[in-house]
């Protein structure tokens, strides 16, 4: 299967929100997939498969730190290695962009996303108690520091 990750581009978004919708209690919609392309600070990838939008990722950058705010592959194509391959595209670009690390809030029950995380040099920091809603859960939160770079 021919993968591809570039740029978010207006065309995608529609696909993307549908994406989203199958995969979220509180998803992202059209309108806030558009607010993104709208700020330099956000910097978001997608996924095509064979030519298909298959998922997006993407941070929100302040002071030198990436927050990962959305990652999410269209069911019928997960567990292919797609997750992981627009996170290390997505690392690759925001180090070389000086991102010294970057970090997210995953669902305590959410193995897959926590496996895709691990594999991408993200280790647990902590735990945010009853952070999501819908249902409420406990949030793991992740970082991935760039070697050599100063902890907090
Ligand atoms: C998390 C998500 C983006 C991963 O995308 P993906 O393309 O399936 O990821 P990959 O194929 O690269 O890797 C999935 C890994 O999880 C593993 N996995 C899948 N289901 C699992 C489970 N129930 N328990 C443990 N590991 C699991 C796979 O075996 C694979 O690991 P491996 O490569 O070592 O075999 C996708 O599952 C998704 O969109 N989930 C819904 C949205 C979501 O939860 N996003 C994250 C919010 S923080």
């Amino acid at each position: 299967m021919e993968i591809v990750v570039r740029r978010l581009q207006d065309q995608d978004i529609e696909a993307l929100a549908e994406i989203e919708a199958a995969a979220f209690s509180m998803p992202w919609s059209e309108k806030d997939f558009r607010n993104l392309l709208e700020h330099s600070y956000c910097h978001y990838l997608t996924a095509l498969a064979e030519g298909e939008v298959a998922g997006c990722c993407g941070y929100t950058e302040s002071c030198g730190e990436a927050t990962i705010d959305n990652v999410v592959v269209s069911e019928r194509f997960r567990n292919q290695g797609i997750g992981q391959r627009m996170l290390q595209e997505l690392i690759l670009r925001g180090e070389a962009a000086g991102i010294e690390a970057f970090t997210l809030e995953v669902r305590v029950s959410n193995a897959a996303a926590i496996r895709v995380y691990e594999k991408s040099g993200f280790v647990s920091e902590g735990i945010r108690p009853g952070f999501y809603e819908k249902p409420r859960e406990d949030a793991m939160i992740m970082w991935r520091r760039r070697k050599g770079a100063a902890g907090i």
